[in-house]
């Protein structure tokens, strides 16, 4: 169980999909020469963010998902990451973008990259929706980043609080009552 919280909105949904039109052009346009682009979203976090990004990419794009604990149930990463689903796909030789909905620690970006790296895709970029560039403990950047958010527990757009509030339009920030 969780104490009781009110959502504060911080990013609303129109926010959201003016910056994903802008970040879609600058991927469009780093994979241009791309015959056709693997997005790779990490679940569960990023799944309204790929559906919203990939329809704004006239491209041929193929989707794949993988999954990475890390949270459970708690406000804190664990720091230990394991894969709890891998790819149905191969990625050797082919153009990779990987979706993570925030990069917190960097722990987990860090190591999926890593991990998908060993794979030898042709390239290989990343995005985040959020980034918390003050709670860094690894050296990880993503490649496009929709917003920076400072230290705040967020929810909404696909991410939760133990498992709550995914289905939220909007990115909002949890405050205990
Ligand atoms: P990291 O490994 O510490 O960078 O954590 C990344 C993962 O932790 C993200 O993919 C989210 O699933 C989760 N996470 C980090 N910050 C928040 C938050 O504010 N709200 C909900 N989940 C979060
Ligand atoms: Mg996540």
């Amino acid at each position: 169980m969780t104490q009781p919280y009110v959502i504060d909105q911080m990013i609303s949904a129109k926010s959201i999909a003016a910056r994903i039109e802008e970040l879609s052009r600058e991927i469009k346009d780093t994979f241009s020469d791309a015959e056709k682009l693997v997005v790779v979203g990490l679940l569960r976090g990023s799944f309204v963010f790929i559906a919203d990004l990939v329809r704004e990419l006239d491209m041929n794009v193929e989707v794949d998902f993988l999954e990475a604990s890390s949270y459970g149930d708690s406000m804190e990463s664990s720091r230990e990451v394991r894969i709890l689903k891998d790819l149905r796909g191969e990625i050797a030789g082919r153009d990779v973008l990987v979706v993570e909905d925030i990069v917190d620690t960097g722990f987990t970006l860090s190591h999926v990259t890593e991990l998908l790296k060993t794979r030898k895709p042709k390239r290989l970029e990343t995005i985040a929706l959020l980034d918390k560039p003050t709670r860094r403990e690894t050296e990880i950047k993503a490649t496009w980043t929709g917003f920076e958010i400072p230290d705040e527990f967020v929810v909404g757009y696909g991410i939760d609080y133990a498992q709550r509030n995914r289905n939220l339009p909007y990115i909002g920030k949890v405050r205990f009552t």
